[in-house]
């Protein structure tokens, strides 16, 4: 079924059913991944942050939560290379095992922006978790991208936290514009 976010029609790509069992398989593969350590989430709003909610759900390991605030988007449908640094990181990483939890994974040069700037403060790792990811889209190699939900075509979707123009964050399923 079409709908409509903001000024644009939307067609379901990726039902919540099979997000939750992809969010459930990332969890079982973290849990296994990180057992010797007290991993940081870091969790990249506002995209990522029904995505983290649910991640950090299926951990059972000692973790701890902390969030950034980026904005690469500005409201259209492509990407803009001018970063915005909305939210600095609250928590010391030094020493600690990061995974930044991102929603989406375009150009990658959000990534790339805050993997360098975090890599800076001295972390033990830095890994990427991102639900979504535009191989075709991508303009840089992200070695620390390690876990991925789905990869897409390189189309413009919304829902489970990505929005069009602020819109759209709330819909349980993932949709891609008509
Ligand atoms: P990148 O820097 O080009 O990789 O863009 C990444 C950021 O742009 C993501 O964190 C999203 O917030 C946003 N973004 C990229 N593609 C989409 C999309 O298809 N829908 C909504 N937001 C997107
Ligand atoms: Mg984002």
């Amino acid at each position: 079924m079409k709908i409509k976010v903001a000024d644009l029609e939307f067609e379901p790509l990726i039902n919540e059913k099979l997000i939750i069992e992809r969010v459930k398989a990332i969890g079982q593969q973290l849990n296994a991944d990180y057992q010797h350590t007290v991993p940081v989430f870091v969790g990249v709003l506002n995209g990522s942050f029904l995505f983290i909610a649910d991640l950090i759900k299926e951990i059972d390991i000692p973790c701890e939560i902390a969030f950034t605030k980026l904005a690469s988007y500005y409201g259209g449908t492509t990407s803009k290379l001018k970063i915005r640094d909305d939210i600095d990181l609250m928590v010391d990483i030094k020493g600690r095992d990061v995974l930044i939890v991102e929603d989406i994974v375009d150009s990658g040069n959000t990534l790339h922006y805050l993997v360098d700037k975090l890599k800076q403060r001295g972390p033990a790792s830095i890994k990427v978790c991102s639900l979504l990811l535009k191989p075709a889209a991508l303009q840089k190699e992200i070695e620390e991208l390690q876990y991925v939900g789905f990869e897409i075509e390189n189309e413009f979707v919304v829902g489970y936290g990505l929005d069009y123009q602020e819109m759209g964050r709330n819909l349980r399923d993932i949709y891609k514009k008509v």
